[in-house]
């Protein structure tokens, strides 16, 4: 037998639990067959409990989850709760806590997966973001005076520490240097305006560079980057930005890789308990019908495999999904998938089998 990992998991809220169930199911499958256990708790923390209890993560709970070998999470949000309670009560307290202090996306778009771009394919469409987690703007610096008065002042300052910044860009240097693209990272900021802030970013990079002869850099204001996203999206290999210019650019490129239902990503704590997530929400109008689409929970399982160190599993189950993308599936969207949630993770689980 191989080795045992220990797994909390969070279905959350919506369709959350559903999406979960079919990660596990494939995760549960390839361990088997690949000789290895995986041992689940789950934690019914999200905005049920929280509406029951008031309790929004207690600090029990998070004391567990440093124990663990990885966290898998559904979704977390609840159309009865005011926005912002769950986000930053769960998802950012659990980032900040446990210093993931990467957001790791990969924006891969797979064969038989539409995108808006034209004339772009799974050749121009595969890239990295490296996104900072736990500093910039949502950091939670600043304040409010005199409020709802016409005298109202409100400030919001982006921290950006050196150690804080050179962690991430050595984690996107150590990434880019180990993918098997053409080792470019490309550096994200704002330089002609945030001159304190993308300035710190930017002399941080070259002098971190100096470590990575091998990895070429670039260098893209975040307006630019957009741009090229769309309309040159092969030029980007690993770009590594701040936590909010992140925030945006990955919605951007979760929509040019084929929407919600496919991007996933990583919390990462490099030397430390890690969380793994679909970008999709909890879609709480299709909760409990089998028509949500489990893609996204699926690769962000693998990708957990991956991280705890069986990067074998990882890779079959991205395989199973592209086969099943190729040959199986008729739209991400949900309902139009051409099979339910259950269905669909059955079908991955069975090609984790063979591919
Ligand atoms: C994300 C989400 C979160 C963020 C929200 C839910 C707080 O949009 O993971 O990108 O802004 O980081
Ligand atoms: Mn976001």
């Amino acid at each position: 037998m191989g080795k045992e990992y220990n797994i909390a998991v969070i279905p959350g809220d919506g369709t959350g639990p559903e999406v979960v169930a079919e990660g596990i199911k494939v995760i549960d499958t390839i361990s088997k067959k690949l000789g290895f256990a995986l041992k689940y708790t789950y934690y019914d923390i999200g905005g049920e409990r929280y509406l029951k209890t008031g309790e929004v993560l207690p600090d029990s709970v998070l004391d567990e989850l440093r124990q663990y070998h990885a966290i898998y999470l559904g979704a977390i949000g609840h159309p009865d709760v005011k926005p912002g309670v769950l986000e930053k009560g769960i998802l950012l307290r659990t980032r900040f806590e446990l210093d993931q202090y990467i957001n790791l996306r990969p924006v891969k778009l797979y064969e038989g997966v539409d995108t808006p771009l034209k004339n772009k394919g799974p050749k121009e469409i595969d890239f990295v973001v490296v996104r900072e987690n736990t500093e910039g703007l949502y950091a939670g610096a600043g304040g409010v005076l005199k409020k709802g008065t016409k005298d109202e002042v409100a400030t919001q300052e982006s921290i950006n520490t050196r150690k804080g910044v050179e962690r991430c860009l050595r984690f996107a240097f150590e990434y880019t240097k180990k993918r098997n693209k053409e080792k470019k990272l490309t550096l994200c900021a704002k330089t002609n305006v945030l001159t304190f802030a993308s300035g710190l970013w930017e002399r941080a990079f070259y002098e971190v560079a100096k470590d990575y002869p091998g990895v070429k850099t670039d260098y893209a204001h975040v307006d630019a980057t957009c741009m090229w996203m769309v309309k040159n999206p092969e030029w980007f290999d690993v770009i590594v930005t701040d936590n909010l210019f992140g925030d945006i650019i990955t919605d951007l490129a979760a929509m040019i890789q084929g929407g919600l239902g496919i991007a996933c990503g990583g919390n990462i704590n490099p030397e430390g308990v890690s969380m793994f997530e679909p970008m999709g929400g909890s879609a709480p109008k299709y909760t409990g019908k089998n028509v949500i689409n489990p893609l996204a929970a699926i690769l962000a399982a693998g990708m957990m495999l991956g991280f705890v160190g069986e990067q074998e599993a990882a890779d079959i189950i991205e395989k199973a999904v592209q086969k099943a993308l190729k040959e199986d599936i008729r739209s991400l969207e949900a309902g139009k998938m051409g099979m339910g949630t259950k269905e669909l993770g059955d079908l991955i689980a069975r090609y984790v089998l063979t591919v």
